[in-house]
């Protein structure tokens, strides 16, 4: 969806929304309009029982200049500071005329106390509810198809466009994320993934490396290859480096991405399978943090590894109860082929530490379904070995909208991974399956290095529309890591 800022309201077609706030005067947000428009307005929200709360619409038709002109109420609510806000507000207009028929949304902030980064993401927010993906349909029928095309931003004050170039950036990241979490496991596997990364951030400055199976093999990757030795799709490690900072130690983002994760050998019910296409949303989430990091040019070194494998059962698959070696030296006794997600982090985390030397590394993974059990689809969960970092992750979420809640880890959950045969198992008892995935990996973290992990199972892809997407992929984590590279590791 195209974005742009006026002065004035364009001429021509469009429908035309007002935000307004519980203690504005729904009159005096009218000016511009003759006596009857206005009346008219008011008691329409009136009889729509429309009570200014965040996000909800009131809908009417006035007669403007003889042509009868859509006209949106938009909530603001009471309290200016609530989270995401700006963003649902925007979203709530987008949802509401996507299909409608208008071409043009014009949302007149005049006279409005909004500041440019209000301003801003109020257009963030209806531009990411635009998203859609319909390559796939090929019998869309004519009212079910898109039509709104473009978002005015009336009367914002000065400094809009700037805070607007940051999220249009975060905006291209986002729409490369959903676009990888929608597309079939037929379509996306590790090589693909990355031919559809590299296509899509050409020329932005950001430097790819690949690693073939081959070459982890060469490194002691075991535990990663056992996992991608099931499938005729071979496992891939991608990096992207972007290097917007000197000479600082770089961030390191690492992201699951599992193109498919039937469960391997233990292997998971019929019911609801085909959701593991998107068991690549870490990675997913990584690829599009890069692309929009590199897009707005961020003064910050940051480099983003995906761990890529399919997870088949084969004549060639592991078995429960193989033991592998991975690349950091320990071993590991795959319980269950299905704790795959683990394995592969692990050596994609060793070789990222080894490799780079960072101060701080944050994993990203749809990594156990008990995730979702104890958070449901509202926040992702947060495990550190470091309060700081926590809670700078914390404050990210809450200031993107990607929201975190924090999980403990220690040695007495930690103990539960204790193999018989091995270093370690890659899976225990249910009990507290998300905290003792995480202990698993912080067996991996070494000396000296910030971790945190952040399990996103349930906020990859959502069953029903929420404020800012439509069902399906949400791009969840890409708002998130940009803001924490953006308040922390910036200047
Ligand atoms: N990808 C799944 C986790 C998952 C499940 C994500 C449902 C999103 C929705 C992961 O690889 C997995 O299968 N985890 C197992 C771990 C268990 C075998 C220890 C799980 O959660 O059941
Ligand atoms: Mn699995
Ligand atoms: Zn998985």
């Amino acid at each position: 969806m195209k974005v742009s800022f006026a002065a004035t309201r364009p001429d021509g077609a469009h429908a035309l929304a007002i935000p307004v706030r519980g203690e504005d005067m729904l009159h005096d947000r009218l000016q511009g309009f003759g006596e009857a428009a206005r009346t008219l307005a008011v008691r329409s929200a009136e009889a729509q029982r429309f009570e200014r709360e965040p996000a909800a619409i009131a809908e009417t038709f006035i007669d403007e200049k003889d042509a009868a002109r859509r006209l949106l109420l938009v909530g603001l609510g009471g309290k200016a500071d609530e989270a995401g806000l700006y963003e649902k507000a925007g979203g709530a207009l987008t949802a509401r005329l996507l299909t409608s028929g208008e071409t043009r949304l014009v949302i007149d902030l005049t006279g409005l106390p909004f500041d440019a980064r209000q301003a801003a993401r109020l257009a963030f927010g209806a531009a990411a509810r635009s998203w859609r993906y319909d390559i796939y349909r090929t019998k869309l029928g004519r009212k079910q198809r898109p039509t709104l095309e473009e978002a005015v931003i009336v009367g914002a004050p000065e400094g809009s466009e700037a805070e607007w170039a940051h999220l249009a950036a975060v905006l291209n990241g986002l729409d490369l994320t959903r676009g990888l979490v929608t597309e079939p496991s037929n379509i996306i596997y590790p090589e693909t993934f990355i031919e559809r990364v590299s296509a899509s951030i050409d020329g932005l400055g950001i430097e790819i490396e690949v690693l073939d199976e081959t070459q982890m093999a060469t490194l002691g990757m075991g535990a990663l290859l056992g996992v991608g030795q099931g499938s005729v799709r071979p496992p891939r490690l991608l990096v992207l480096k972007w290097n917007g900072g000197g000479s600082a130690k770089p961030v390191v983002f690492v992201g699951k991405g599992i193109t498919f994760d039937t469960g391997g050998i233990s292997i998971k019910p019929a019911q609801g399978m085909e959701a593991m296409k998107w068991d690549m949303g870490g990675a997913g989430a990584v690829v599009g943090a890069l692309k929009a990091l590199a897009a707005r040019k961020a003064k910050a070194n940051v480099i983003g590894v995906c761990a890529l494998a399919e997870n088949m059962p084969d004549g060639n698959a592991q078995r429960p109860g193989d033991v592998v070696t991975s690349m950091s030296g320990q071993t590991i006794e795959v319980i269950n082929t299905d704790a795959e997600g683990r394995l592969v982090l692990a050596d994609a985390m060793t070789w990222a530490q080894r490799e780079f030397g960072p101060e701080v590394m944050v994993d990203l993974a749809t990594l156990t379904g008990a995730m979702i059990i104890s958070l449901g689809h509202e926040y992702g969960g947060l495990f550190s070995n470091d309060d700081g970092l926590a809670g700078k992750l914390y404050d990210a979420g809450l200031a993107s909208g990607d929201k975190l809640w924090r999980f403990p880890i220690n040695d007495a959950y930690d103990k539960m991974m204790d193999s018989a045969i091995a270093d370690m198992k890659n899976a225990g008892v249910r009990d507290a399956g998300s905290i003792t995935a995480a202990c698993f990996l912080h067996r991996f973290v070494e000396e000296g290095v910030k971790w945190a992990h952040l399990d996103i199972a349930g906020m990859v892809w959502a069953d029903k529309a929420g404020a800012l997407y439509d069902k399906g992929a949400t791009g969840y984590g890409v708002a998130l890591l940009d803001r924490f590279i953006a308040d922390n590791h910036e200047g």
